[in-house]
């Protein structure tokens, strides 16, 4: 199935100078690129994006970090782009993700681990609309 996906370079991915490593990857492995743009996010974005994470144990840090710096949102569209990508990212915890995955190159650990990627159809979507205005995607 052709699906669509929001991936975000997060804070440390800018800092660290890979936001071409990681498009590169994503654009090698024959993803399309619908959009893309520099946020400097402010906590109100972040916690709208996150809101599934509410309550949990991580959550005030993690949105702390998410609005240290700029990130890189994007959207891409491919076949099963939702598991393709989230593959390719890697687990959550970069220390522990698979080798060749972007966590595992770039990435630092649990908090600081680089890439966001969509998880379902849902999330996508509503990730999307959050990040981007209508004019900014592709039609395709
Ligand atoms: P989650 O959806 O579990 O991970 P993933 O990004 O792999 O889908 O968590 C969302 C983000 O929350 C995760 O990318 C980084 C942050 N986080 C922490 O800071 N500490 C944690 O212990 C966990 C589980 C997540
Ligand atoms: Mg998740």
């Amino acid at each position: 199935m052709i699906e669509k996906t929001c991936i975000l370079v997060k804070p440390d991915g800018v800092n660290k100078k890979v936001v071409g490593k990681v498009l590169d990857r994503l654009e090698s492995e024959g993803f399309n690129l619908l959009s893309l743009k520099m946020i400097y996010p402010d906590k109100e974005l972040i916690e709208s994006f996150y809101s599934v994470h509410k309550g949990k144990f991580f959550y005030e840090s993690f949105i702390q970090f998410m609005v240290s710096g700029p990130i890189i949102a994007t959207a891409w569209q491919g076949e099963n782009a939702i598991v393709r990508t989230r593959k390719i990212i890697g687990s959550t915890d970069c220390q522990k993700a698979e080798p060749g995955t972007l966590r595992k190159l770039y990435g630092t650990d649990t908090r600081e681990n680089l890439v966001h990627g969509s998880d379902s159809v849902e999330s996508a979507n509503r990730e999307i609309s959050i990040m981007f205005k209508t004019t900014e995607l592709s039609r395709i």
